[in-house]
């Protein structure tokens, strides 16, 4: 080789390498852009849940759903979801804050719906988290979940036990959910064990929606949206996970130290977020509610 042409050879080497480099750069800073729309900054383009959460990674959460011995195999999959998230995408589901806030929010709300459908066990074949999405109705349901309601009166002859990703019970709760969806729930409560779109729209309906007057919803305190009052920290009611158990279930789990199934949604809680990247040391406080005053008891109904 003449020395020309070594000498060529190293400044193509170099070129290389600093091309490289720029590219990088680019790259790199494209990323922080979309994942870094830190406090202060306004993001141009907010990512929609299917731009970080894939139906491999919707897989990687909900490995054993299509077993045989699943329940509901082949009913629930990634395109019903994300369908029925474009739904509520604008108001904010998934959508709010930073890349880190969205995949926390949804850690947290796939959690819950794991917990209330799983049919694992604590040696279960991949593990106690792996089993979420197992049922999409309650099986032997013992009552009819029917209380006298002017607003949303039983169909006589209609079970409205529990059905869904994240289950709806009682005939009020299936007419408030079916009045927002604008779908008749109180004749069809059924549609929500038969349509995975709309079962999944029910659940983020919950999520999304105050469940009682002067609570917020789930996502304004996955969001950091509600700020609790006075009176609340009082009574130990913090932001974090652990309220939206106590929204969801609190008069059952709640209140009352180590109880074994707020156990079970926090520990799919971290997990979730272990398998989204987002690690379990950034759950956040106050993730369990054992601590907290129940925020609503049955009692309460006027
Ligand atoms: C879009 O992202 C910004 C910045 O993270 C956030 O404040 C805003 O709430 C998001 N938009 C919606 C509709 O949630
Ligand atoms: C299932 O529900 C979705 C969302 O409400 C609706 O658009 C779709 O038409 C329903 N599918 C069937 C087969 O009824
Ligand atoms: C204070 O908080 C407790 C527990 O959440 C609630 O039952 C009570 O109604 C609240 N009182 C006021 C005045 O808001």
């Amino acid at each position: 080789m003449n020395l020309t042409l070594a000498f060529l050879c190293s400044m193509m080497k170099i070129t290389g390498v600093i091309l490289l480099l720029v590219g990088l750069v680019l790259v790199s800073r494209a990323w922080a852009f979309n994942a870094n729309c830190k406090e202060g900054k306004k993001c141009e383009r907010n990512m929609t849940i299917a731009q970080f959460f894939s139906a491999e990674d919707f897989d990687t959460l909900f490995p054993q759903r299509n077993l045989p011995v699943a329940h509901a195999a082949g009913f629930w999959n990634h395109y019903d979801f994300i369908q029925a998230a474009a739904m509520f995408e604008p108001l904010g589901f998934c959508t709010t804050g930073d890349l880190m806030m969205q995949k926390i929010e949804l850690a947290a709300f796939l959690a819950h719906v794991a917990h209330e459908t799983t049919c694992g066990w604590s040696v279960a074949p991949k593990g106690p988290f792996a089993w979420g999405l197992c049922y999409k109705e309650e099986l032997s349901p013992d009552s009819l979940y029917c209380e006298s309601s002017d607003e949303y009166p039983c169909v006589p002859g209609i079970s409205y036990h529990g059905r869904g990703a994240m289950p709806v019970y009682w005939n009020y709760n299936y007419g408030k959910v079916g009045n927002y969806l604008k779908k008749d729930l109180l004749h069809r409560p059924d549609w929500l064990a038969t349509n995975a779109t709309l079962a999944f729209q029910a659940a983020i309906a919950t999520w999304m929606l105050p469940m009682r007057p002067k609570q917020p919803s789930c996502h304004d305190v996955m969001t950091g949206k509600w700020v609790p009052t006075k009176n609340d920290t009082l009574n130990s009611i913090y932001p974090g996970f652990g309220m939206t158990i106590n929204i969801l279930n609190g008069f059952v789990e709640c209140g009352h130290g180590d109880d074994i199934r707020m156990i079970d949604r926090v520990s799919h809680y971290l997990e979730f977020l272990e398998l989204l990247g987002v690690g379990r040391d950034n759950a956040g406080p106050y993730t369990g509610c054992g601590l907290q005053k129940v925020l609503y008891t049955p009692f309460d109904k006027s």
